[in-house]
């Protein structure tokens, strides 16, 4: 595992992209693994600069999000097929039959996680973005005495949903499920950019990355990957 620590934002930022940038001049038909919430947010507004200067081109890259909310529609406001429309994939190049999220309105949720699986199997992620939840979770891995290796339907723990109401009107308007990749499908990809930003992360990042491996802690499962790359800022990395 190799961790970089980062006095300033825009500089952790800036390093993430160019990675991002670095596996697409390597194969421009990359399979990158992308995530929400406010971590990548700059990450992205450094990959549309890279973009716009003529750095990077994603037209032939595949993207596979995460995770998705039950319930939302692909253009509600909160829906994470919504956040990466106008975070990132209204500002590049990427046709959009080439980005993957699971549908969180899908009439059969077993089936679409199955076929999310199908897809993973088939193109496999050669970098994967991560942010991580205050409680441990990754995509949204919830804590648990077990997880589920591949793309499922999960119970959103309260901490997650109160930490997410932020983006709702009110935290009752939070959906109560998601789908998720699972930490096994998580875990199948080349590198994994685990990337964590501020003081209320210090304590977990230290538990992920220096305690015990235990699935109470889903993203300390990733102590077992052999090619992490942990960015943190200082607020977050002052534990380490
Ligand atoms: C959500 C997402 C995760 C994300 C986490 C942390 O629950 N499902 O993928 O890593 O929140 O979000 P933030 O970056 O806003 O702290």
């Amino acid at each position: 595992m190799q961790l970089k620590s980062f006095d300033n934002t825009a500089d952790l930022d800036l390093y993430a992209a160019q990675l991002f940038a670095d596996a697409l001049k390597k194969n421009p038909k990359a399979t990158l693994g992308l995530a929400t919430g406010s971590t990548p947010i700059g990450i992205y507004g450094k990959m549309i600069d890279m973009y716009q200067n003529g750095d990077v081109s994603f037209k032939y890259a595949t993207t596979f999000n995460l995770d998705e909310y039950v319930g939302l529609t692909r253009d509600h406001k909160q829906s994470y097929a919504h956040f990466m429309q106008q975070h990132l994939f209204n500002h590049i190049d990427l046709p959009s039959e080439q980005t993957h999220l699971p549908s969180g309105n899908a009439a059969d949720l077993a089936t679409e996680c199955s076929n999310y699986d199908r897809m993973l199997e088939e193109q496999p992620v050669d970098i994967q973005l991560l942010g991580l939840g205050h409680n441990g979770h990754i995509g949204f891995n919830e804590p648990d005495h077990s997880l589920q290796g591949g793309t499922h339907v999960v119970e959103l723990e309260e901490a997650t949903r109160e930490a997410n109401a932020r983006f709702f009107d009110s935290i009752d308007e939070v959906p109560r499920q998601a789908i998720t990749m699972g930490v096994g499908s998580i875990l199948k990809a080349s590198t994994i950019l685990l990337v964590v930003k501020g003081a209320d992360k210090a304590e977990i990042v230290k538990q992920a990355l220096q305690g015990p491996i235990m699935t109470e802690c889903p993203a300390s499962l990733l102590q077992t990957h052999k090619n992490v790359i942990v960015l943190v800022d200082r607020e977050a990395g002052r534990l380490l």
